[in-house]
């Protein structure tokens, strides 16, 4: 299938739209809602909603704008549909049926995961398949063996816990506000990865590609309460840098190890997790040392966006107009995780 392809993502926090054509980002508008939640400590499912709801029209626009193009030049709809928060995820699945339905376009309904795992195929990475796929983020940890863009297949996933909400959760013990990745990594800069001996979740249970992220995250709330407010504020950088190792070793180990088990000749990361710094060297350090390929999207590629959105799109169904008029939205993931 040829043509522009305009695409919407709403299922959390960040309003965004995106035109791509074929493997191109033509557009990547990203709204971020995230300081409006950072008073709450996290995303409030129904101030999400409402947000989008103001800010999808606009978000939308800007990105056609953007990429200089006009409704009538898009082929086909692109729009988030599973897993979400559903409050979210309606208000994309709504106006993206609204707009193909009123322009009598086709519309693709893709999964979330799909596209983080799909955004490694826009260029410029512009990696084929077959490789093998780390996606980690705020809700989902798992790794998929890619030999078909169409259709990921799930070789391990957290039995727990999301590296990502593993993440915040520390971060949040740490005084750092919501979302905490960024903040946990800056902070880890100026301190010491092997101050802390967290425990690595799974390690040494055989060749499992599983994870675990329930232990870290309680083992860092005893050394906290142990050390005291002031212990913990003298030692935070220490804390940091040794919570964040214990949370991206298991994910860079684990993807390594996938690609020597299925003999892939490439690795890639996405999520939200992937941009993090110390992931992205280990990754990047463990992959040259096999000989593999590997692909990492720039960040804002990595965190929620619509272009890859768009690039799923590629290997997903079309539903053709008007079929989709009845068609919803789904809060959860399907069995296997992923509706391609
Ligand atoms: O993919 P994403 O934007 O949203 C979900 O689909 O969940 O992932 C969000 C997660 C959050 O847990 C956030 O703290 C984490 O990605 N994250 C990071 C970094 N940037 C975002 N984690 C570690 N280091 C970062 N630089
Ligand atoms: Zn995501």
């Amino acid at each position: 299938m040829t043509g522009l392809v305009l695409a919407i993502e709403t299922s959390c926090d960040e309003t965004a739209a995106a035109v791509v054509d074929g493997r191109r980002v033509l557009s990547s508008i990203v709204a971020s809602q995230a300081e409006l939640h950072s008073v709450y400590g996290g995303v409030v499912p129904e101030v999400a909603a409402r947000h989008h709801l103001t800010t999808v029209n606009a978000v939308v626009d800007e990105a056609l704008r953007e990429a200089r193009v006009s409704l009538d030049d898009i082929a086909r709809i692109a729009v988030t549909r599973r897993p979400g928060l559903i409050g979210a995820l309606l208000v994309g699945v709504a106006t993206a049926k609204a707009l193909a339905y009123a322009t009598g376009k086709d519309l693709v309904m893709v999964d979330h995961l799909h596209g983080h795992i799909a955004a490694v195929w826009l260029a410029p990475l512009s990696l084929d398949a077959p490789f093998v796929a780390l996606t980690a983020s705020g809700g989902h940890t798992r790794i998929d063996l890619v030999e078909d863009y169409a259709a990921p297949q799930l070789l391990g996933q957290t039995l727990d816990d999301a590296a990502g909400e593993a993440i915040d959760k520390g971060a949040r013990l740490l005084g750092i506000p919501y979302p905490g990745g960024p903040g946990l990594e800056q902070l880890a800069r100026e301190g010491d990865s092997s101050a802390f001996d967290f425990p690595v979740g799974l390690q040494g249970r055989g060749p499992g590609l599983d994870f675990s992220y329930a232990g870290v995250k309680t083992a860092l709330l005893y050394v906290v309460r142990d050390l005291g407010e002031e212990g913990t504020a003298a030692r935070r950088a220490d804390l940091a840098a040794s919570y964040q190792e214990a949370i991206v070793r298991p994910l860079a180990d684990r993807l390594l190890r996938a690609a020597e088990i299925h003999g892939m000749p490439a690795v890639s990361i996405g999520g939200g997790v992937a941009a993090n710094g110390r992931l992205r060297q280990l990754v990047e350090e463990g992959a040259a040392a096999r000989g593999l390929m590997v692909a990492i999207p720039e960040r804002s590629l990595c965190t929620d966006n619509a272009a890859m959105i768009g690039a799923a799109a590629a290997f997903t169904p079309a539903i053709p107009w008007p079929q989709y008029v009845g068609e919803d939205a789904i809060a959860t993931a399907p069995p296997g995780g992923i509706a391609a």
